[in-house]
């Protein structure tokens, strides 16, 4: 659990005490989701059951028998046979989606809180996105960079327009994009040592640091961090279960703990070329880094010539009610490459990262590159969907729903712990990313699978924490449907016998 005092103004709409009247909270939260255009936020109001149906059909959940159906099992056993068994599932096969519901091939249906893990911010079967992949697809979906095309630019200018608008380092910032989040960090560590290399690897440095072999490469990230899976992704998450059996690791890559801000003033020095954090870390456990840290880091940084990464992949892109999650951060806390990829085209595999100008200067054509990437299909998806995400009836939309989830869940913790004393340790996030933290004794995903059962999909983060994290046009309605399938199934996994 964090110290109150290591919470940033990225957490306070979360952190607050809440105590407001759950009726009168909703009266609100109703009215706000009413301002919001159709132009806006296709769907805001998604063609969702009533909430007494929600629960008619939560309460239907529970009665069906949580095993596979006659309809699951033959894709169940193909799966199994085929598949390469990297991933806990449930025995389940989701066939579709509409808004933030999900479907499952017996005709069972769940209100969504992962999003494919932060992923379909505009919820599943979006008609604008439908339609563009379509039409893209009819037309051109690859072209290879050999080739400019119709899209990859356009997207690129509005990314580059928000961080002038909401962030303040966007004059001279350039684009790279990619297929993924970890591709996304590796062309960022990639550009940070190509940075180095000709601002400071220099025979001036040398000199300077009396050493003709003078190196600047090094890579700083955080405990519980997660940066990707590929090599050098890895390299800069320090979880023994990502990194051991895949030893050895690319070198130069050192960590240390999360918002310490003493820790980060030692480990940065001379040799750091670059400094990758999440602003605010999901799969951590949906820890917000500190104001006080995110300066020393900064300022660090300066002060030896290193950059500054932020990995928004799960946190960016409307997730916590700005565009950018570092566009609520005072100006100074900028970043020098930012890294952004899950909800960018809904689901349409893409990554960015953008750098700034500075940095930007010391990449030289062939020094990095990609067959898939910024193809014309992720982004002509992309411009569309960032397009939606950055109006600010979405954004204030999304600050809506964030209050509501976290001020639900802070009642139903309230409600917990009185009834069985720490049940909940603590409720943090910012905007629609909120983790509850559980007592150790009141396994997570034991409350994922019994929400699940009442027809609410739930994933956990690490440090046996609930991640909430719905498509970005969640409803009020189905917020407190949510609130309220995990208040009952908390309640159920604490109370049962080990
Ligand atoms: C903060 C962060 N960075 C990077 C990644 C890796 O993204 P991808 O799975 O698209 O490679 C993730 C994925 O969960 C993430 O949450």
């Amino acid at each position: 659990m964090l110290p109150s005092t290591a919470v940033s103004n990225l957490a306070v709409p979360v952190l607050r005490t809440v105590a407001v009247a759950a009726g009168a909270m909703m009266a609100r939260s109703g009215a706000s989701a009413r301002t919001l255009s159709r132009r806006n936020v296709v769907r805001a109001t998604p063609r969702i059951p009533t909430q007494a149906r929600l629960l008619a059909s939560a309460a239907t959940a529970t009665a069906a028998a949580p095993v596979a159906s006659a309809d699951a099992t033959p894709n169940l056993a193909r799966d199994k046979k085929y598949l390469l068994p990297l991933y806990g599932r449930p025995d389940i096969v989701l066939t579709h989606g509409e808004g933030c519901r999900v479907f499952d091939s017996d005709g069972r249906s769940y209100v969504d809180f992962c999003a494919g893990i932060a992923v379909t911010a505009l919820g599943h079967g979006d008609p604008d996105v439908a339609r563009v992949v379509g039409e893209q697809a009819a037309k051109m979906i690859h072209s290879s960079n050999l080739f400019h095309n119709e899209h990859a630019g356009p997207l690129a200018e509005l990314l580059v327009e928000e961080l002038g608008a909401r962030g303040h380092w966007s004059e001279g910032a350039k684009v790279f994009f990619g297929n993924s989040g970890t591709e996304a960090n590796e062309a960022a560590f990639k550009f940070a040592r190509k940075f180095a290399r000709a601002h400071h690897e220099t025979p001036d440095a040398a000199y300077k640091y009396g050493n003709p072999t003078f190196h600047k490469h090094h890579v700083l990230s955080f405990q519980n961090a997660f940066h990707g899976r590929t090599m050098g992704a890895i390299s800069a998450t320090p979880n023994p279960k990502y990194q051991s059996p895949f030893a050895p690791l690319v070198p130069g890559f050192a960590s240390v703990p999360f918002n310490d801000v003493a820790a980060v003033e030692k480990a940065i020095t001379e040799h750091t070329c670059a400094v990758i954090v999440e602003p605010i870390q999901g799969e951590g456990g949906i820890h917000p880094a500190s104001l006080e840290f995110l300066e020393a880091i900064r300022r660090r940084c300066d002060e030896v010539g290193a950059l500054v990464i932020y990995d928004e992949i799960q946190c960016g892109l409307s997730r916590t009610g700005h565009f950018f999650a570092h566009a609520s951060l005072p100006a100074h806390l900028t970043p020098d490459i930012v890294t952004l990829a899950k909800p960018l085209a809904n689901g349409v595999p893409i990554g960015a990262c953008i750098i700034s100008d500075r940095v930007a200067r010391a990449v030289k054509p062939g020094d990095h590159g990609t067959t898939f990437g910024g193809n014309p299909l992720a982004c002509a998806v992309g411009r569309v969907v960032a397009g939606k995400l950055r109006q600010d009836a979405f954004l204030k939309h999304v600050q809506d729903r964030g209050n509501q989830l976290a001020a639900g869940m802070e009642r139903a913790a309230a409600g917990l712990n009185a009834a069985r004393a720490g049940t909940v340790v603590e409720v943090r996030g910012k905007g629609l990313m909120v983790g509850v933290e559980l007592d150790a004794k009141v396994d997570a995903q034991k409350v994922c699978d019994a929400a699940r059962e009442k027809g609410l999909m739930v994933i956990t983060a690490g440090g046996n924490t609930l991640r909430l994290i719905p498509p970005l046009v969640v409803t009020a309605e189905e917020i407190e449907f949510g609130v309220r399938v995990l208040e009952e199934c908390v309640r159920a996994v604490a109370s049962a016998p080990n």
